[in-house]
């Protein structure tokens, strides 16, 4: 099948090159001429593992091209929208700004019988606005919200856990549906679940994933704080509850809480939608989360005081990771990068490392003292703080070794990784997040 994809971030890209890889024929379309002419040389712009490769193959079988050309969406078939939708610079809504401009600019092109398969988180209510401009062309709106995890995108693209398809009532849903289902052929026939729904219950199917996912880590953060009063150990207890099948126990890893491009936008702009709707506080709860997330980076800075004797001032700290979470590059509100940036501002002298996501935080953040050899970061420091769970810090760094570089031998895990008795042993001041 032809397909366009318009917009070629992180979701677009790797969706045109999955799509690809499906055996359809691509086009990925995107205003920004940079971005385009890397993905054209089978270049990712962005860290994800195993996405070069498909990148790659697509274009060296001529499925897969990339221009800034919007006209060259016409004659596919189905044309996705994967275009970012931002936290707006003075609300916590959603900016629509970027979608309403990809609308607007493939209308010109579609024909009679076309789908435009709206695929970016959007504010509830959205996807039946778009709907009537795009009606006049003959074509038909369809919502197909994606769940893939930076890290594992390629993975979750082509093999999703489900496919949601919002769609209109009548015939025309039911025919969009359809080519929906042949767009995804190998995960229908695998029997993926497929999800048929209006255009309200898909769009909020998405916010809601994220704002449940979002919900689970602030609980465990909750539990988290309650443990360090306590003396009870937060992992001990996730452990516990997680063997329930109803709870499970996964997204239960207190520590520095969640950031990156979606969970915290996304519960912000849910919870100023919900206030536009007159149901502010159906999602009250979701401020809760976000404050107890924010709380938990606070938690880190004052472990890290505290573990140096009451003051960071002139004393090197090391900090393993910037990442917002491992496999990424991204950086977008890392609570990682925003602990290290806190010390930095208490007068602490900031060493920080990361596999991959050095480049971006340094164009962020200037002032700190950038290593991208590990062990170079760690030498002289009289502190370590580890905020994001590389393997490179949680499997590979033994403490012993670690110890033989640093000149302190004081350890915040700030992602409950590491393993605390072989740290204590090796003689380190062990401090976790929520744990003794
Ligand atoms: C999230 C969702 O997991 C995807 O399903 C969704 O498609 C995506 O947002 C999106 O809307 O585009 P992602 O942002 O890639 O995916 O990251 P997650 O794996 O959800 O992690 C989010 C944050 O939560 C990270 O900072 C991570 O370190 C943190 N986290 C995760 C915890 O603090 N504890 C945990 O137990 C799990």
């Amino acid at each position: 099948m032809r397909l366009s994809v318009i917009g070629c971030g992180y979701l677009g890209a790797v969706h045109a090159a999955a799509m690809a890889s499906l055996g359809h024929d691509v086009v990925g379309i995107d205003v920004d001429e940079r971005k385009i002419e890397s993905l054209s040389r089978g270049e990712a712009p962005f860290f994800e593992p195993g996405l070069e490769e498909i990148l790659t193959a697509g274009i060296e079988s001529g499925k897969l091209h990339f221009t800034t050309d919007m006209s060259a969406a016409a004659g596919a078939q189905v044309h996705f929208i994967g275009v970012g939708t931002p936290q707006q610079k003075d609300g916590y809504a959603a900016d629509l700004t970027y979608v309403n401009a990809a609308v607007d600019a493939l209308i010109p092109h579609l024909s009679e019988g076309d789908i435009v398969a709206g695929k970016s988180t959007v504010p509830v209510g959205t996807a039946a606005e778009l709907a009537e401009r795009v009606s006049p062309t003959g074509a038909t709106l369809v919502w197909n919200p994606e769940f893939l995890r930076e890290g594992w995108a390629v993975k979750d693209t082509i093999d999703p856990d489900r496919l949601v398809a919002g769609v209109p009532a009548g015939p025309e849903g039911e025919r969009a549906a359809d080519i929906l289902r042949e767009v995804y052929y190998p995960s229908v026939e695998k029997g993926t679940p497929f999800i048929v729904t209006d255009y309200a219950t898909a769009e909020l199917v998405k916010v809601s994933a994220n704002a449940f996912l979002a919900t689970k880590i602030s609980f465990i953060n909750a539990m988290a704080e309650i443990a360090e009063v306590t003396g009870a150990d937060v992992t001990q207890l996730a452990d516990a509850i997680g063997y329930d099948a109803r709870i499970g126990r996964r997204f239960l890893g207190a520590g520095i809480g969640f950031g990156g491009g979606c969970l915290p936008k996304d519960i912000r702009a849910f919870s100023a939608r919900a206030e536009e709707l007159g149901r502010g506080e159906s999602v009250a709860f979701l401020r809760e989360i976000d404050e107890i997330n924010m709380r938990r980076r606070d938690r880190a800075v004052q472990l890290v005081v505290d573990g140096l004797g009451g003051s960071v001032f002139k004393k090197n700290i090391t900090v393993l990771g910037a990442a917002f979470k491992p496999h990424s590059d991204d950086i977008r509100d890392s609570p990682a990068l925003d602990v290290a940036v806190r010390l930095h501002g208490l007068g602490a002298w900031v060493t920080i490392t990361d596999p991959a996501a050095i480049e971006n935080a340094r164009r962020v953040h200037p002032q700190l003292n950038y290593v991208e050899d590990r062990d170079e970061a760690l030498r002289g420091a009289d502190l370590v703080i580890v905020v994001t769970e590389w393997d490179e810090y949680r499997r590979e760094l033994s403490p012993e070794h670690a110890a033989s570089l640093t000149a302190g031998t004081v350890i915040v895990d700030g992602r409950n990784c590491l393993d605390a008795a072989a740290w204590r042993a090796a003689g380190w001041t062990y401090y976790g997040m929520g744990r003794p």
